[in-house]
């Protein structure tokens, strides 16, 4: 099973509801939502308004993406919003447990996120409360970044550890997919893609979303 997560964020915001329609009849599962704070990454995205708004325009599941710090303060008006998945950063987050069973008792899923420097070790003590687990295959902060190649053996790792779980835990991954990455990231283990600018910033958003789905391998190699 992949699933594809176009991530609005390189969308045209000025055709925001075209854009989305077109991603969901391409086959899209998942609405990926980056929210920025300015603080946690240097850069501003949008916030509960503009996700109420895309709310209205798909019956996808929305995957959000939190990049900000104090997490625990907006996740009640994301989920009021219309969220139905939350994924907060280790590294943001001081009483991490505690954010992923608030997100649980909200009614929505909960994935936790590691930039590229974070190693899967800082997992061990909360793989168990998950639902997912994001893998940055770029520092957050802003769409249209390179792929960073050691993500191809976190992910391994993480598959690995998610293994152990005996539970169905999703292995996302995010920044720089492309036709070229899709391929090594699905046999290292990923079976969520996120990709705004290769999917939006295409002039073929079904095509892009095709390109991804059919790099899957038949099996996980080493
Ligand atoms: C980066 C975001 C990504 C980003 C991916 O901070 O979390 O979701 O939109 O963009 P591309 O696919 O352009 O690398
Ligand atoms: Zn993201």
């Amino acid at each position: 099973m992949l699933l594809i997560a176009p991530s609005v964020l390189a969308a045209d915001f000025s055709r925001l509801a075209e854009q989305v329609a077109a991603a969901e009849r391409a086959g899209a599962d998942w609405i990926h939502l980056d929210i920025m704070d300015g603080h946690f990454v240097p850069n501003i995205s949008f916030g509960p308004p503009v996700v109420q708004s895309i709310r209205k325009l798909t019956k996808l599941p929305l995957d959000t993406h939190l990049m900000i710090e104090n997490a625990d303060r907006y996740l009640e008006s994301f989920r009021d919003a219309g969220s139905d998945r939350i994924t907060v950063h280790v590294e943001a987050c001081t009483h991490l447990h505690r954010t992923v069973h608030r997100i649980h008792e909200l009614g929505m899923s909960a994935g936790v996120c590691l930039n590229p420097a974070t190693p899967v070790s800082h997992l061990s003590a909360i793989i168990g409360d998950v639902d997912l687990v994001l893998i940055m295959s770029v520092n957050p902060g802003f769409g249209g970044q390179t792929f960073i190649p050691s993500s191809i053996d976190k992910l391994r790792t993480t598959a690995d550890l998610i293994a152990t779980t005996k539970r169905p835990i999703f292995l996302e991954v995010d920044g720089g997919i492309d036709a070229e990455t899709a391929g090594p990231v699905i046999a290292a283990g990923a079976n969520v893609l996120v990709a705004g600018t290769f999917i939006f910033r295409s002039r073929d958003i079904a095509g892009s979303i095709a390109t991804l789905r059919s790099s899957s391998s038949p099996s996980r190699t080493r």
